[in-house]
């Protein structure tokens, strides 16, 4: 394989689509040897590249992933708001190609995963948990994909069942705060590229940590850096913590 990665983008006219291209313009470590959106086709053209960058719909990714394996073709996700159906079809393509899925493909959001472990830890049971996103007003999922990681942080440093903990947004007489929920909060407007606030609140005292995306450059330059990095891997699983080398 070359020293150029060869990438197709599928979701290419989207707002992250138009993000990697310009992006993909930047890093003489890509080629873009091939751009998909509704309509087009991948099949005919997927022969041509190393990798291809999925940023598409939550309908579209298990087709897409399917193509991939068919032609030992790797793969970056970063779509999110899948169904459980879609991504257990996706995930057990694992055995056949390397693929990165990643709610959040900025280094930033991946020190707030690892922030919010540790913070999690540090803090113990005393403290309540609520997590706050904020996202443009064109955005079709919610909660993010982002927040969805976060609790999953949260639940699993609590040891808590996260389909019985989750309090999505409160309304009406819902009694007392207990212990063992996370509360998790979607807010949408205007044009912001995403925040994400974890909330940890005991008697006394709170932390709040915060990340703010300012642009969707971040994410772009995150993902083609995973599309290089998993070209060179074996198949499974991985995710940007594995491409930073966090783990
Ligand atoms: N992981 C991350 O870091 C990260 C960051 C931002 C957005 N996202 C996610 O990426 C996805 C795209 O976000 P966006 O803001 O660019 O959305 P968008 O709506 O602007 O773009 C999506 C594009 O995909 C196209 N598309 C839909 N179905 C398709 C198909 N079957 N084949 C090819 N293209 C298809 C649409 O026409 C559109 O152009 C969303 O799921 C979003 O939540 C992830």
């Amino acid at each position: 394989m070359s020293s150029v990665t060869k990438i197709i983008i599928t979701g290419a006219k989207g707002r992250m689509g138009q993000a990697l291209l310009a992006g993909a313009a930047k890093n003489p470590g890509v080629e873009v040897a091939g751009q998909i959106d509704v309509g087009e086709e991948l099949k005919s053209i997927i022969d041509r590249c190393d990798v291809v960058i999925d940023f598409s719909s939550h309908n579209a990714t298990a087709a897409i992933a399917a193509l991939c394996a068919a032609h030992k073709k790797a793969i970056v996700i970063g779509t999110t708001g899948h169904s459980e159906a879609a991504k257990a079809e996706i995930l057990k393509l694992k055995a056949q190609i390397p693929m990165v899925v990643a709610t959040n493909f900025s280094t930033g959001v991946n020190t707030l995963f690892w922030l919010t472990r540790k913070a999690a830890e540090i803090l113990g049971p005393d403290f309540d948990l609520e997590v706050v996103e904020m996202h443009h007003r064109m955005k079709k999922d919610a909660p993010s994909g982002t927040a969805t990681t976060l609790v999953e942080i949260l639940a699993d440093v609590r040891k808590l069942q996260l389909k019985q903990s989750l309090r999505h947004g409160r309304e009406g007489i819902v009694g007392e705060r207990t212990a063992a929920e996370i509360g998790m909060h979607s807010l949408r407007g205007g044009d912001v590229v995403g925040d994400h606030t974890v909330i940890f609140a005991a008697n006394g005292e709170r932390v709040e940590l915060t990340h703010k995306a300012s642009s969707r450059e971040t994410f772009a330059n995150g993902a083609l850096r995973a599309a290089q990095w998993v070209v060179k891997q074996k198949p499974g699983l991985y995710d940007m913590q594995d491409v930073l080398g966090l783990k």
